[in-house]
This record gives structure tokens, sequence and C-alpha cells, in this order.
């Protein structure tokens, strides 16, 4: 099995609160286990550059309450290419990287795969606050973006409340609607547009016109930015003219994906930064770390990426090719409850008020 005396940990794509609690996890777990650990700054960017250092136990001191990710993250078009890619071999060799740690979303793990596939072992992190990785869970930062989310909402349901208006607030999620979903529920919003589940704009008006004559004041209206990107100003100004009630737009955009993580991140960024350690160095890579039913546990990289893309409908042919029967009817069940979760939490709140 392969020894391995330093391994490098990089954070790409889109930043997540958790993310440093993570890093700080797999630094500390790293040197229990006697290996070195070099911080990778940028993403890939810095694996090609090689803009590296070490870090030792201190270097990750006071890191675990702070937001962002101070590796810093970058979106890398070059490491795409085989170009990029052989400048980060090279940089591994003269660093000594014997592997990786990608702590991102689903295109940090498409990388870290090539890095597998070209010599350089990489076990991948889920840190995104969209919670649109499908073989995981949870994600890193989903937590925290949902309790930022829902503290902004309940300081503009007061304003609402005090003029008699509705407010459209349009949250992050990529094409996902869990953020959406999740906290239009706990800020008991009275509508949700998520991508997955159909809805019908008549419907929403209607029931502000009804509670509006039954005296309510204030109305919440969450949409996910996967609906589109021109749908949340355009549904504002349909409420003001189909119902009459005032309302306003809000896009909280960046605002949620900055901030202290909470409780619930810092325990999932420690325990599967700590995992993910154990995995590499047990000699497993080409995996990434996730929650399931509240167990951590390790999947494959190209099984937790052909999955995502059954569970968005955006298989291309040929995706399957390399899965056996057995494993491809374990994709489609965890699609089919992944979806079924997500319509039962969507029918919770529609019978409670959405
Ligand atoms: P996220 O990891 O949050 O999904 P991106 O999709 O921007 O964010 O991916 C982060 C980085 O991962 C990219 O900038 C690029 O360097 C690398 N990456 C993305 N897709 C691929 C791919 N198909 N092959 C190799 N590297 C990729
Ligand atoms: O993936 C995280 C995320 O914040 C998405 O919710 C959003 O669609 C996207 O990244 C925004 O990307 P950028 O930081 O490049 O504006």
């Amino acid at each position: 099995m392969k020894e391995f005396r330093k391994i490098g940990v990089l954070t790409s794509g889109g930043d997540a609160p958790g993310m440093n609690a993570a890093i700080r996890a797999v630094v500390r777990a790293a040197i229990s286990s006697g290996v070195e650990v070099m911080g990778i700054f940028k993403g890939y960017s810095g694996l090609i550059k090689g803009d590296i250092k070490p870090l030792a136990i201190r270097d990750v001191s006071n890191i675990i309450n702070k937001g962002g990710t101070f590796l810093y993250s970058d979106r890398c078009p070059e490491f795409k290419t085989e170009a990029g890619m052989q400048k980060a071999i090279e940089t591994c060799r003269a660093f000594g990287i014997d592997g990786i740690v990608a702590i991102g979303g689903d295109g940090t793990f498409r990388g870290a795969t090539d890095l597998t596939a070209h010599g350089i072992p990489c076990v991948g992190i889920p840190g995104t606050i969209d919670n649109d990785i499908s073989s995981t869970d949870v994600t890193i930062g989903f937590d925290t973006a949902m309790n930022t989310v829902i503290e902004l909402i309940d300081k503009l349901r007061d304003t609402c409340e005090s003029h008699a208006r509705c407010n459209v607030v349009e949250v992050m999620g990529r094409g996902a609607g869990d953020i959406a979903l999740n906290t239009a529920i706990a800020s008991g919003a009275t509508a949700v547009f998520i991508p997955e589940v159909p809805f019908n704009e008549e419907a929403v008006f209607e029931k502000i016109r009804m509670s509006r004559k039954l005296g309510k004041r204030n109305f919440i209206v969450i949409v996910s930015e996967g609906v589109g990107s021109d749908f949340a100003p355009a549904i504002a100004k349909k409420i003001q003219e189909n119902t009459g009630v005032e309302t306003k737009f809000a896009r909280f955009a960046h605002i949620v994906r900055g901030g202290s993580p909470t409780l619930r991140d810092r325990v999932l960024a420690t325990s599967m930064g700590a995992y993910a350690v154990d995995k590499l160095l047990a000699g497993e890579s080409n995996i990434v770390i996730c929650e399931r039913n509240g167990r951590i546990v390790a999947n494959d990289i190209n099984y937790a990426l052909i999955l995502d893309r059954m569970y968005k409908g955006k298989l291309q042919d040929g995706d399957l090719d390399g899965f056996d029967e057995a494993t491809v009817e374990r994709m489609r069940v965890e699609c089919q409850e992944r979806h079924a979760e997500l319509e039962l939490l969507y029918e919770v709140g529609r019978r409670t008020n959405l």
C-alpha cells in the first residue's frame, strides 16, 4: 500500500461556511497520524501555480468559527485542460504531495477524479451551501446558509407587518430548491417556488387575496434561484398587480454564503475532514465523503457524479456504461428516495403554511 508522508488540502468552487472547520480537521487528523499537510491556496489554480505552504497545528487555530475559506477559492478553467493537469502533477511532485483532500462541489470532484486518474489519489469533501450533491444528505455550509436566510426573513417580516406588504425573496441554491423549501417552512412563508416541484402562480395570488381579506398584513414568498434568473422580480410585480398588495423584492445572493458556521456545520465539517484523512491514509481514493442517515460514509466519486446527473435529469449517453445493473438500480432507488423526501417536505409546508 502507498505510504503517505505528505498530503495537500484545497478548497475550490463556491465557498461555504464550515470549509475552514474542514481544513482544520484535515490538518489536525493528518498530523496526529504522522503525516505532513500542505495548504494549497486558491483551489486548483494554486496547484497549477505552486501557491502552497505547509500547515502546522497552530496554523489552523481560531478558524473553526470563521466563514469563507482561509485557503481561498477559485474557479480554474485551466485545470480542465491536459496542459493544466500536467502542471498540477508537476507541482505535486515538486512539493512531495502524495494525495489531496479537495473540498468543494461537483466541479471540484470532477477535478479530483481527473487528478486521481493521473496518479495523485484524491478524496472529496462536499462543501457548498446548495446541498446539491445527491450522494450526501447534507453538504457543509447548507445549515449555516439556511439559518442566515431565516434570520434575514424574520427581519423582513417585521417591516412587512408594519407596512402591510409582501416581500418576495430570492435565495441561492443553483439548480436545487433545498435552501428555499426548508427556509420557507422555517419562516412560515406564504409560498415557495422551487425548480423540483411544479407551481401554480394563480393559486398563490388567490391565497394572498383571501388572506388579506381575512386580515393578514405580511406575506413572505421565497423563490429558489434555480427557477430562473428573472422569475423572482417578475413574480413580485405580478403579485402586486394581481392582489393589490404592495410587494417588494430582495435578492439575498452571496450574503447567505458568508458568516460564522453553525454548530451543525462545524461538527459535520470536522467529522468529514477526519474521515477523509483516515480513508486517504488507508489507501482509498476517488471517493467523496457523505452523510447518509446520520452516518459518515464514503462513496465512489464517479458513482456520486453520475447519481447527481441522474437525479437532476441530466444523464448523457454512455454515463451508465461503467456500472453493473445492481449499481444502476441502487442509483435509481436513491434518486427516488431523495425526490420523495423533498416532496414530503413540500407537502408538509403546503399543509401548514405554504
Ligand atoms: P463547484 O466545485 O462548487 O461545483 P465549479 O463547478 O466551479 O465549482 O468547479 C470548481 C473547479 O473544479 C473548476 O474551476 C475547475 O478547476 C474544476 N473542474 C470543474 N469541472 C471540471 C472537469 N470537468 N474536469 C476537471 N476539473 C474540473
Ligand atoms: O454553488 C454555490 C453558489 O453560491 C450557488 O448558490 C450560486 O448559484 C453560485 O455559487 C454563485 O456563484 P459565484 O460565486 O460565481 O457568483
